[in-house]
């Protein structure tokens, strides 16, 4: 490997919001199809996805689950993973905002920027969206509301710390006009420097006092590090920035390609780069600016509520079906619409028919006419046909290259597909049955090395795009490792003489729309839907049993801090132990004593090493929870009575 073949990438972290769809999947594809073609080229390859876990967000959905922040990230960070490993995602470090050392280089980047008096304090007053962790400016505000969401915003003013940016503004700007290749594409560039630095750049707002789950200000703990500047950093601190273990830093720093959403487009060209400068880093070479996955002008996102989990298309097609969807059909830098209708179309047009008739029906010539055996014959004279065929194949690789190495994507697919089609073309115009029938062993067997040659061609770039596929046609068309080499693609002729063939399982069987196909979730949907609308017989209401329980004794549990043991006399010889998650509504002494009702039948449980056995009942959601307690005014009820 050459020494200055390296190429670092990164997507965005995401935001553990549980709900990943094939808008959020497209970013991490089109980086992992970018690493995988460089991979492919020789190059050195640091590919980085993770995601953004902390903020005011994730903490109250925590608290809406009754699961701390951490346990609430890690669990979507799982969920996360899983679908990467079923999208085949091939990246080199998954990094997490919540890791230890990506907290520890935040403070001392933080730290040192305060040293040097890039960082100060102030106050800051905006207009806020909890949802969406942003502050707007009344003029960014659409009717009034926040303009990503749509929902109310409100009025926060609190002391905070600033960094200053706007004091790279002339830096940023030269830097721009010195680096035209840095941000891309271009129209994107001009409407950010347009729209935010025509007015001129304001300070950035970097901490909170009011959000507990972030990183701490280490010269001032009671605030947090607020979004931006714990976000973007990521991208140095898990190379060890700041850390003695930085050998990925020295290596691959700067990073080559920034892939993000165009929504945040505008922090990594603005807030990125002038952190970089403050911090005496070089900057990364490009930042590139994707559209969105849009269904009817939409942005397919949460809020909208129109995502699928994109598990649904792949079980209905595959991988490969969907990957590649995603990269021919949506011209690189543009929103793109993703259509059922038209994915449907096109698994059928380009990979059942196109691609996939070509492998089956080359294959099964082969193994019909020559019983599987490829006979190379560098004698015979060359057709005109046989010429076109020979001069698309052989500009396939060098045109791939071109439009990958320029992020045209699509475009580099598109080229792939043109061998696809010519080489179809070249079977009927060949007419092999006919050289056949003719017992034109000869011609026969020329046709047909070159139809495998071309075969060969195409699946080797298609190893950008496509994870099963190409070693599935590299085994059909039985070639070895050093003929699916990147470089020998750019030749014609490389095949073995004698190599055998066997033709496989169908590439890419027809997918038929129907109006299941894709309805996975809805289905499930329903049937929580009916689950939870469901009715139960007062038989199974009498399955459970309630009693009265008078809490004896109220003890903080160490390790956890919503958790209370309890002692609850039941009416049985021995207090039963209930932990209860009482911590943040109710005082020791305002529980002690009380009679409550308790479910006595429950299956026991352990929570922090604690047998509980039974459950308090409570109403009220996750701000205010109230314990159903006996109201004792005309007198008492036994402990354990029951309760109907
Ligand atoms: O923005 N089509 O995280 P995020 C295409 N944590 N891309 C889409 C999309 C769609 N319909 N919906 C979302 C964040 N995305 C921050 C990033 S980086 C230092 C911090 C893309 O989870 C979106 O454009 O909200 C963005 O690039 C990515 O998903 C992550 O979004």
């Amino acid at each position: 490997m050459e020494e200055n073949k390296k190429y670092y990438i990164t997507t965005p972290i995401y935001y553990p919001s549980g709900d990943f769809h094939i808008g959020t999947c497209y970013c991490t594809l089109m980086a992992d199809a970018l690493a995988r073609y460089k991979r492919l080229r020789g190059y050195d390859v640091f590919f980085m996805t993770g995601t953004d876990e902390h903020g005011q967000k994730i903490e109250e959905k925590a608290k809406a689950k009754g699961v701390t922040p951490k346990e609430y990230v890690d669990e979507i960070v799982a969920k996360a993973k899983d679908l990467w490993e079923v999208l085949k995602i091939s990246y080199d470090k998954y990094m997490r905002t919540t890791d230890d050392y990506h907290v520890e280089s935040v403070q001392r980047i933080c730290q040192k920027l305060y040293d040097q008096g890039d960082i100060y304090k102030g106050s800051y007053k905006g207009l806020y969206c909890t949802p969406c962790e942003s502050f707007w400016t009344e003029t960014q505000l659409v009717d009034g509301k926040c303009p990503d969401c749509g929902r109310e915003v409100k009025e926060v003013e609190e002391e905070s710390y600033f960094f200053r940016l706007s004091k790279y503004q002339d830096r940023l700007l030269k830097y721009y006009e010195e680096h035209p290749e840095f941000l891309e594409p271009e129209k994107r560039k001009n409407e950010m420097i347009n729209n935010f630095f025509n007015k001129g750049l304001d300070d950035l707002c970097i901490s909170r006092t009011t959000i507990d789950w972030g990183i701490r200000i280490p010269f001032d703990t009671k605030h947090t590090v607020y979004v931006w500047l714990d976000a973007l950093t990521n991208y140095i601190t898990a190379l060890g920035y700041t850390t003695d273990n930085d050998e990925l830093m020295k290596k691959f720093w700067p990073a080559d390609l920034h892939l993000v959403g165009k929504e945040i487009f505008r922090f990594h060209s603005i807030i990125w780069p002038a952190i970089l400068m403050a911090l005496d880093l070089p900057l990364p070479k490009k930042v590139f600016g994707h559209g969105w996955l849009v269904i009817n002008g939409n942005k397919i996102s949460k809020s909208f509520g129109n995502y699928k989990d994109p598990r649904v298309y792949i079980n209905a097609t595959s991988v490969d079906a969907v990957r590649y969807y995603l990269m021919k059909e949506i011209a690189f830098g543009e929103d793109g619409n993703f259509s059922e209708n038209l994915f449907v179309e096109k698994t059928n047009a380009d990979l059942s028919n196109d691609l996939g008739n070509l492998v089956s029906r080359v294959t099964a010539m082969v193994e019909k006419y020559n019983n599987g055996i490829i006979v190379k014959n560098d004698n015979l004279p060359v057709e005109d046909i046989d010429e076109d065929l020979i001069s698309v194949a052989k500009s396939v690789v060098e045109n791939v290259e071109k439009y990958m190495d320029d992020l045209k994507t699509n475009e580099a697919i598109t080229e792939i597909w043109k061998l696809v089609s010519k080489a179809n073309k070249y079977i009927d115009l060949s007419t092999p049955w006919v050289l056949a029938k003719q017992e034109n062993k000869d011609r026969l067997n020329q046709v047909l090395y070159n139809l495998v040659e071309c075969i060969r061609i195409i699946a080797i770039p298609l190893q950008i795009c496509f994870v099963d596929t190409p070693e599935k046609i590299f085994n059909q068309i039985g070639v070895s490792k050093d003929e699916t080499t990147w470089d020998s693609a750019k030749e014609f002729g490389v095949l073995k003489d004698g190599t055998k063939v066997t033709k496989g399982e169908l590439l890419f069987p027809r997918v038929e729309m129907t109006e299941e196909l894709f309805k996975v979730e809805e289905e499930k949907e329903e049937v929580v839907e009916e689950e939870r609308k469901g009715i139960i017989t007062i038989d199974e209401l009498d399955k459970v049993e309630l009693k009265v329980g008078q809490i004896k004794t109220v003890e903080k549990v160490a390790k956890a801090k919503k958790l209370y043991k309890l002692q609850v006399d039941v009416g049985e010889k021995e207090l039963r132990t209930i932990v209860s998650g009482l911590v943040p509504y109710y005082t020791e002494e305002e529980l002690s004593g009380k009679q409550v009702v308790v479910v006595t039948n429950l299956k026991p449980a352990k929570l922090c090493g604690i047998e509980s056995n039974g459950m308090l009942l409570a109403a009220g959601d996750y701000d205010v929870v109230k314990l159903l307690v006996l109201d004792n005014n005309n007198g008492t009820l036994e402990n354990g009575a029951n309760i109907h």
